[in-house]
């Protein structure tokens, strides 16, 4: 089969190791990185229709989106338009994640369980509502901003000041044009991502990333310094409940409004006192949740996905190994704040069996392989125990060198 996978971070990494597995496939992808352009044809194609152009001229079989900026712009409906088949949800679907004002609607008219909030178009009424309520409240602008658009505020003075921020500063640009302001939650977080053909959904292992960038959760938030998988505080009990009221309802409500969901539903969840509570959807395969998911995923992913497009998901068992997933990820120094480029990598060479290293920031240039982006690798094992994964992860962590490089130390730590 000939697979476009569109992306360059770890996540479109993994899902091309993933795909290379079965050696029938021919993998292009766009742009890819360093580590990708060795298990595939890297193009330098970003834009929509010149990508529907490329995969109609290369007769591409089938089309992964990776990060969720193509989906809610629309890339399925263009892919669509010319008779191509592409895994992911329309843009009438991906607003689940392009608009969290549409999700939270959602939620809260078909009862799924969410934390309480209001919506503001206005930065006074907004303001006014936090001086009047008195409990620790998330600040969030309606639409994409690269995963930050979310701000935890500690005090009055910082949700005051998230408002100011995102609507009047515009730091998200019209991201911020609308904001949720909506009560903070207390408990673990977990990842449950699924796969869903319009009908059927079938979640995937759970996992969970470590969104802070140091030791400990402390510091901002980032995309992701490291992730587990499967989550151990997701138990068998909770995964009912969220397959039921929170999966089944999401697909279930989209239906109603005349929507068809198909692609990856990811449900970020706070599993708190009271239940399990979304925090927010996404329209696609997390980054680095995808690395230690697909480390564990025993059917062949491209079989998973045509059915998905076709919507004959039911027909195809979906496999998981039981063993444990572990990925840290290195990262420039600085980010997520501001950080140089252009470091050499060195050590990647000694990578083991039992370990992969999937490239997300990176380069090559005159045969060297340098840094290229904030999140720059992600070095993953499986194992029989979280553990010994952390373990593999770590004792190859002490091979690898670039300049000002950072990491956390305690991922997968004590579980
Ligand atoms: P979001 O973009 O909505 O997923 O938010 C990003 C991160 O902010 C989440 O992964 C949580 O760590 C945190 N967060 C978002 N909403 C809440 C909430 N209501 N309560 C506590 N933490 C939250
Ligand atoms: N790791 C969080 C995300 O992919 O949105």
């Amino acid at each position: 089969m000939k697979i476009l996978v569109v992306g360059q971070g770890g996540r479109e990494h993994a899902i091309v190791w993933k795909l290379s597995a079965n050696k029938q496939n021919e993998i292009y992808c766009a742009p890819g990185n360093a580590g990708i352009s060795a298990l595939a044809k890297c193009i330098e194609i970003t834009k929509i229709e010149e990508l529907a152009n490329f995969a109609l001229k290369e007769s591409i079989d089938l089309t992964i989106v990776g990060p969720e900026v193509y989906l809610v712009n629309g890339i399925v409906d263009e892919f669509e338009k010319s008779g191509l088949t592409i895994f992911g949800p329309r843009k009438n679907a991906a607003i689940i994640e392009g608009s969290k004002i549409f999700a939270k609607t959602l939620m809260a008219k078909h009862g799924i369980p969410t934390a309480n909030f209001q919506v503001f178009d206005d930065p006074i009424p907004a303001q006014k509502y936090i001086l009047r309520v008195d409990r620790p409240l998330v600040v969030k602008a309606d639409g994409l901003a690269a995963g930050k658009g979310a701000i935890v505020a500690k005090s009055k003075q910082d949700a005051l000041k998230a408002v100011d921020d995102i609507m009047n500063k515009k730091i998200f640009g019209e991201a911020g044009n609308s904001v949720v302001i909506e009560d903070f939650l207390e408990g673990r977080e977990v990842s449950v991502l699924s796969f869903c053909d319009g009908k059927t959904i079938v979640p995937m292992v759970s996992s969970m990333d470590y969104k802070k960038a140091h030791d400990s959760d402390i510091g901002p938030n980032t995309g992701g310094m490291g992730s587990v998988a499967p989550c151990p505080y997701y138990s068998k009990e909770i995964s009912e409940y969220v397959y039921h009221e929170i999966l089944l309802k999401t697909v279930r409500a989209l239906e109603d409004e005349g929507i068809e969901y198909k692609g990856v539903l990811y449900a970020g969840l706070m599993i708190t006192r009271d239940g399990p509570k979304v925090l927010e959807f996404n329209c696609r395969f997390g980054d680095p949740e995808t690395q230690v998911i697909l480390m564990l995923l025993e059917t062949d992913l491209a079989e998973i996905l045509q059915a998905v497009f076709e919507g004959n998901l039911s027909a195809c068992p979906v496999k998981w190994s039981n063993e444990k997933a572990v990925c840290v990820v290195l990262a420039s120094g600085g980010y997520p704040d501001p950080y140089k480029i252009g470091f050499e990598i060195t050590g990647l060479e000694k990578t083991k069996d039992d370990m992969v290293i999937f490239h997300a920031g990176t380069k090559k240039a005159n045969g060297r392989i340098l840094t290229n982006g904030g999140r720059v690798l992600n070095i993953c094992a499986r194992s029989h125990s979280y553990k010994e994964a952390r373990n593999i992860v770590y004792d190859a962590i002490k091979n690898i060198y670039f300049e000002n490089m950072h990491y956390r130390k305690d991922i997968a730590l004590n579980l």
